[in-house]
């Protein structure tokens, strides 16, 4: 089945309440509809939204919702502090008071002359979404889907996961009162991402299986025993994924940067990026349209090599990678991605582990950090600029999709288990209780610490 059988208009006429479409069938259903897929074919929702109005019923300019967002940017009142129930109107504008917000967002843009040199770039900004609560983008999803859950009369709610959404799913199911189940693939998921799911009380199962059996397992178990699914394939979670793309136009002054870079797994980043840029544009916060570029672990990279066919074929393939965030084989959401990158002129491509690795150690050294598949985008954009795509004088933000403490193994084999040999790693020294001890570790290490030798 594909999504793209049925065309839509990107918002819908002015006052019209926002729904949700089957870009299967054809099928609306009422944006209240409970079911987060088509109760009618199964196929993947798309929400769609009219413009906000005046009291006279207008659409609002441009330059007049650019200005409602900054008078909300700082706002006491419930939700609106929120980076993204600041976009409300464009997100979910009937949310009235069931939003269940932390609040999350507002991340920064991050910039440090070590990675712009690295990806071969003058002006290189991350968009650091590991600064969210939970430590990644999947709250920005997670409060915009959990309202939705409130809203329906969800009594209980399920995901599949590699980690992340699972973190972000139990701490927004708890402060909804909620009880919540997860998916995850056994062994294959980050410390720190599996610790926290089990802190804030979610009920852990860890199949045996990858991510792709879990997310089969959950869809099943989510239709068959009556739970509330709040995986990407919801609607509502991209609703609230799109306000990265907003929130970075708007620090932008919505003038856009020319390339926006982000990890690709699930795709549904990649499905949230091309719609909040349709939608920008269509609303008219802005002109130009920058473009997207998807990048996938080497050894997971179905939409890479579907994006090498000109979307002829949907690849699905056993995914392999230490960025075990992205270790997906078939994403859920190909086709809306195949839309987002044709609207934007994008590009897809893949990197191998030894070239995250490489662009983590940039990234982490900089004092930034980030888990690694956040460093893909990285590793992908200095890809794009040796082959010629990004040119040294566009601009780009990079997407760092989820804090340098997600994943404690990966640093422990990077830095105590010296497991990657190419590059030197940051060994820590046990010793006694002596300053003598203390002086013969610094004249070992005379580069860093030239100014403190001892005679
Ligand atoms: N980066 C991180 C840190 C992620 O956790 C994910 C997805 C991605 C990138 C890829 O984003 O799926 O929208 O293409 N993590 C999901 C999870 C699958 O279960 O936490 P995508």
């Amino acid at each position: 089945m594909s999504d793209t059988n049925h065309t839509s208009p990107v918002l819908l006429p002015v006052g019209t309440p926002s729904d949700q479409y089957c870009a299967d069938c054809g099928s609306i259903w009422p944006e209240t509809h409970a079911s987060p897929q088509c109760a009618a074919c199964g196929g993947l929702l798309v929400i769609r939204h009219a413009p906000p109005h005046d009291s006279g019923g207008a659409p609002l300019t441009g330059e007049a919702l650019r200005y409602s967002f900054a008078q909300h940017c700082c706002a006491r009142p419930l939700g609106h502090a929120s980076g993204v129930w600041r976009f409300e109107s464009l997100v979910m504008p009937s949310a009235g008071s069931t939003i269940v917000s932390w609040p999350e967002g507002n991340t920064a843009l991050v910039q440090r002359n070590a990675i712009a040199q690295y990806v071969g770039v003058e002006a290189l900004w991350c968009k650091h979404e590991g600064m969210n609560p939970t430590g990644s983008f999947k709250d920005r999803g997670m409060t915009v889907g959990t309202t939705q859950a409130v809203r329906v009369g969800a009594t209980a709610v399920a995901c599949a996961s590699t980690g992340n959404t699972s973190a972000s799913l139990a701490a927004y199911a708890a402060q909804a009162g909620l009880p919540a189940l997860v998916f995850v693939p056994a062994g294959q998921v980050a410390l720190g991402k599996l610790t926290q799911t089990l802190a804030y009380g979610a009920r852990t199962l860890l199949v045996r299986g990858d991510f792709d059996d879990c997310l089969r397992l959950v869809r099943e178990s989510a239709r068959e025993l009556g739970i509330y699914l709040l995986n990407s394939i919801n609607p509502w979670r991209l609703e609230g994924q799109k306000t990265i793309v907003l929130e970075m136009l708007q620090q932008f002054g919505w003038d856009p940067p020319e390339w926006i870079v982000l990890p690709a797994g699930n795709l549904g980043n990649t499905a949230a990026f091309g719609k909040a840029l349709r939608e920008a544009h269509a609303l008219g916060l802005i002109t130009r349209v920058p473009r997207l570029a998807a990048v996938q672990a080497a050894g997971a990279a179905p939409f890479a090599l579907s994006f090498a066919e000109h979307f002829r074929t949907r690849h699905r393939v056993q995914a392999e990678t230490l960025a075990t965030a992205i270790r997906i084989g078939d994403p859920a959401s190909h086709d809306r991605a195949v839309q987002s990158i044709e609207f934007t002129n994008g590009y897809v491509l893949s990197v191998t582990d030894a070239e995250i690795v490489a662009a983590k150690r940039v990234i982490d050294a900089a004092g930034v950090g980030c888990e690694p598949a956040s460093a893909a985008s990285i590793a992908g954009a200095r890809a794009l600029v040796r082959d010629g795509i990004i040119k040294p004088g566009d601009r780009v933000v990079a997407l760092l999709t989820g804090h340098v403490l997600k994943d404690p193994g990966i640093l422990m084999r990077m830095h105590q288990d010296a497991e990657f040999p190419e590059a030197p790693a940051n060994q820590p020294v046990e010793i006694d209780v002596s300053v003598g001890a203390v002086a013969a570790v610094l004249n070992a290490d005379a580069n860093q610490f030239p100014h403190a030798l001892l005679p």
